[in-house]
């Protein structure tokens, strides 16, 4: 039926606010009633035990204090779940301590279109869902089939409210802050975390303050406005800090508009992003059948929490007129490198690129909204009328079967399939890989998405293919010209009449007129389900798909040294640019994600080795006469993994950069990696490793990255004074070279007395373990 959403039952979905205020008075006193900012009061508001952690003076400075905070949710991808679950598993608990979802999305394969596609990816995932629906079963975790939508859509559109506090075991998760809340990406552990009803630790990021005025208007779009700002920021600019909108201009955009903005915060690493509780946000509440929430929320709102107080100080305010903006086009490569609309096509030429677009692909949880979906479909509509069809493959994902079944009953599926748009299911597809493109196999291309990640190969697996991210109305008209250097604003397309078409600026509407439609309610679960104790969770023993963990044992000895780590093997140098992609790629390998033996096969198999600058390469100083020295990376660290010989990692800038992917921390720990020697990391890469008991450590001189090299063995200074609690206690690692020099590099850490109690007990898992049994 296309009956609209009626109002649903929210009581498990409304935030508690009279408690979250209460807390809040409490910090707000001991913090003298100095103005917050909204996301210092969603924070704070979250404390677990405000009374003990200001207690006797502690102080609260952002971008120091480690905060113990209870979240309200927790969301997990099929993908990310397996090893979240697994983990969860071994804490041996009988049901999860918050409401938790998952949603399975990222093992669904584009090729044929919606139906095929996922009956053809239920059937070869089959051992996988039945894990999870049966883990689901066992813990009372709501569980949303294939089918049913993207994590983050449907996260919107039934769990996100103004001032909670969730997490999500996907670096995309910040997409919930377009309702005026804190969503932070993080790994499975520290998922588990909140699911046993641990503190989850976070050092209190910086907040700045993103100050909007003007209007977009014409062609401009809130992806515009977040294209632009990753630009400025570039994929570093918010690493430990929250992006807090305010202004004027955040109350002229649309909820989901916000949303798409908060997904993409992901793209400069920032903890997430937040804006103050709007009539927008009412409005989409209201039409996704949660009344009972906007009403609580305009009571809070009331009441001084869910928007900034008057005076709140930022740690840096960046302004931005949203009247000036244009459309602008990001990459390739890196979802930074952004240029204007107008400037596009000079670009392109400048780079002796050819000047001809490949696909054109549109969804995803970054732009998947009702408002996106018809404003693309007004564009088809004008295209068609001139008697225009795609001149490239044009594939559209919606975000969730809600705005699947909404686009169809109000005829937007029609017109884009007119133009002959390919609808895909309603899952991740071609934005995390799962894309079955049989065309430009092996040669360079140009694509155009709407998504928010364009890091090489990621789409479909040919590092060549150049994707460039843009909102869905200019992926959408760059469609019907076919070529990268079209400007819609300004160029027409030539017709067969000889006269020439051009577009007028797209129009959508931010919410359906008639009210969403829930579409196929099979994909759902029933809400806050009882845990079922009985029921089991199968893993054959056999199953290439599945593995139960071993905990990790510690790595450290007691030494001369008090208890340090052992001496340590430098395995490789790696290049540049190492993103969670490059350590463990997606695509074919996201089949293995609950195998961590199979899965580790692709360890940092797209990595650059600075020595010799090849791609995938590492040498083994005590290789075997026989054997070859040099090999590919996953093939050295199981080679010292078989030696039981504990190794380090030197990488360079902002290692980890992109997604929440626990494996990329995993998988070298189940080699055998003790630490990591860094430039600098990303946030969640890097708690991601201190979680698995990997020591992340900052060269204190950037330079001394290049005097460290391959076979080099190291040794740790330090650690035993840091981890007896000495105040300023510094870690120094002693480098001795194969020709017998030595000398010693100074480093910085960001761990916190929890933190070390993890990397001594081998993992964060250990630690909860060992916590729970005493
Ligand atoms: Fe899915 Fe992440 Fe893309 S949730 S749609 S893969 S950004």
């Amino acid at each position: 039926t296309h009956a609209p959403l009626a109002e649903k039952d929210c009581s498990s979905i409304t935030p508690p606010y009279a408690a979250l205020l209460e807390k809040l008075a409490f910090v707000r006193e001991v913090l003298d009633n100095r103005p917050l900012t909204l996301a210092e009061k969603i924070l704070y508001s979250h404390l677990c035990n405000p009374a003990q952690s200001l207690s006797n003076g502690k102080k609260l400075v952002r971008g120091e204090t480690y905060l113990q905070l209870s979240p309200e949710r927790v969301a997990m991808q099929d993908a990310s779940a397996q090893m979240a679950l697994l983990q969860f598993m071994s804490a041996g608990l009988p049901r999860c301590a918050v409401p938790t979802s998952i949603h399975c999305d990222h093992l669904i394969q584009a090729s044929q279109g919606a139906k095929d596609d996922l009956e053809r990816s239920i059937e070869s995932n089959k051992e996988v869902f039945d894990f999870l629906e049966s883990a689901a079963r066992k813990y009372g975790i709501e569980f949303w089939k294939p089918g049913s939508g993207i994590i983050h859509q449907i996260v919107l559109e039934n769990y996100a409210a103004p001032g909670m506090l969730m997490l999500g075991t996907d670096s995309h998760t910040p997409n919930a802050g377009g309702l005026g809340m804190l969503a932070i990406g993080v790994g499975g552990a520290d998922a588990v975390d909140a699911m046993t009803g641990t503190p989850w630790e976070l050092k209190a990021p910086q907040v700045v303050g993103v100050h909007l005025t003007g209007k977009l208007t014409g062609w401009a779009t809130p992806k515009d406005l977040i294209l632009h700002l990753a630009g400025k920021l570039t994929v570093k600019g918010g690493t430990g800090r929250i992006l807090e909108y305010f202004g004027p201009g955040v109350f002229n955009q649309s909820c989901t508009g916000l949303a798409t903005v908060a997904n993409m915060g992901a793209e400069v690493g920032a903890t997430t992003s937040t804006f103050p509780y709007t009539p927008s946000m009412r409005a989409y509440l209201k039409a996704t059948g949660r009344g009972p929430v906007a009403r609580a929320a305009d009571k809070a709102l009331a009441e001084g929490f869910l928007a900034a107080d008057e005076g709140a100080e930022y740690d840096e305010v960046i302004e931005i007129n949203l009247s000036e903006l244009e459309p602008t086009i990001n990459g390739p490569f890196t979802p930074d490198l952004a240029t204007p609309l107008s400037k596009f096509g000079q670009f392109v030429n400048e780079q002796g690129w050819k000047d001809e677009l490949s696909a054109s692909l549109i969804g995803s949880c970054t732009n998947s909204s009702y408002e996106d979906m018809t404003s693309v479909a007004d564009l088809a509509r004008q295209a068609k009328q001139a008697g225009l069809t795609a001149k490239v493959p044009f594939l559209c994902t919606p975000g969730s079967e809600q705005i699947r079944a909404t686009m169809e009953r109000d005829q937007v599926t029609n017109v884009l399939q007119d133009v002959g748009a390919t609808v895909l299911a309603n899952a991740c597809g071609p934005c995390i890989g799962q894309w079955k493109r049989d065309d430009h196999k092996n040669e360079e291309n140009a694509i155009l998405t709407s998504f928010n990640r364009n890091f090489k190969s990621r789409n479909d697996g040919n590092r060549l293919t150049m994707n460039f991210l843009a909102s869905p109305t200019i992926v959408t008209a760059m469609a019907f010209s076919g070529k990268l250097s079209f400007n819609p604003m300004t160029d027409s397309i030539p017709l067969p009449s000889g006269e020439s078409f051009r577009f007028t600026p797209p129009l959508g509407q931010d919410l359906p007129a008639s009210g969403f439609t829930a579409g196929e309610t099979s994909y759902y679960p029933s809400p806050m389900p009882e845990p079922n104790p009985e029921t089991q969770v199968v893993i054959k023993e056999d199953s290439q798909r599945l593995e139960l963990l071993e905990p990790f044992p510690s790595h450290f000895e007691r030494n001369e040294r008090g208890l340090e780590l052992p001496a340590l093997t430098v395995l490789m140098r790696v290049r540049g640019k190492c993103t969670t992609d490059h350590i463990s790629a997606a695509g074919p390998w996201l089949k293995y994600k609950g195998h961590l033996t199979n899965i580790s096969e692709n360890l940092l198999i797209t990595a650059v080795n600075d020595e010799g600058g090849d791609v995938n390469v590492a040498f083994d100083p005590a290789h075997e006469p026989s054997q070859s020295e040099s090999d590919t990376i996953p093939n050295v660290a199981k080679r010292f993994k078989s030696r039981s010989q504990p190794w380090a990692l030197v990488v360079d800038e902002n290692y980890g950069e992109g997604s929440a992917r626990e494996h990329a921390a995993l998988q070298p720990r189940f080699y055998g990696c003790a630490m990591i020697l860094a430039r600098s990391f990303a946030r969640i890469h890097e708690t991601n490793l201190k979680k698995q008991g990997v020591l992340p450590l900052w060269f204190l001189d950037k330079s001394d990255y290049s005097k460290i090299a391959a076979g080099d063995r190291l040794e740790t200074f330090g650690l035993a004074d840091l981890l007896s609690g000495v105040p300023d206690a510094q870690v120094r690692v002693r480098v001795t070279k194969g020709n017998g020099d030595v000398f010693e590099v100074a480093t910085m850490h960001t761990m916190s007395p929890d933190q070390l109690m993890w990397l001594k007990t081998g993992s964060a898992l250990n630690y909860i373990r060992s916590q729970m049994a005493s």
